[in-house]
């Protein structure tokens, strides 16, 4: 029997588990429980299996990238302000090297001049950024073309 290949990490980085206390303007509104509950359906949909996980420890979500290799078959992640600075996040996600998209709720290319850097350029497929809730849909699309789901 092979191995599955349609097991999607969405991984959320630093602040996401007071999504729904974060400027509703930018974010949504939704809490993390609800925009999970959504993508969940939109996997269930393109026949992925989503993995979620969240966490504010930049040591935890390093460790988690490390064994993606292991535990997943590609990743959709939103790291938050890390995606900006955290040269350690960016490095742990290459060691995991599984087909990774990147996704922002909100539209980082036209806000602050440091939200445009990101320490996944090169390491991921796709960046979606700007459109809410549906570039998640739009990476999940992303993901299961590239295996093939
Ligand atoms: C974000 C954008 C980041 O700049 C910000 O720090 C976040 C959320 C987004 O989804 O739009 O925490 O990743």
């Amino acid at each position: 029997m092979s191995a599955a290949t349609n097991r999607v990490a969405v991984l959320h980085g630093v602040n996401f588990d007071v999504l729904e206390k974060r400027d509703p303007d930018l974010y949504g509104g939704l809490s993390l429980s609800e925009l999970e509950y959504r993508i969940g359906s939109w996997a269930g949909e393109l026949g992925l299996e989503p993995i979620f996980f969240q966490t504010n420890s930049e040591a935890e979500f390093c460790g988690y990238l490390h064994r993606l290799g292991e535990t997943a078959d590609g990743v959709v992640i939103n790291a938050g302000a890390w995606t900006h600075y955290s040269r350690a996040i960016g490095d742990a996600l290459a060691v995991g090297a599984v087909p990774a998209v990147e996704v922002h709720l909100s539209d980082v290319e036209n806000r602050e001049d440091w939200r445009k850097v990101s320490v996944f350029d090169g390491l991921v497929e796709a960046k979606i950024s700007g459109q809410g809730l549906d570039g998640y849909q739009g990476a999940l699309k992303l993901l299961a073309d590239r295996l093939g789901v």
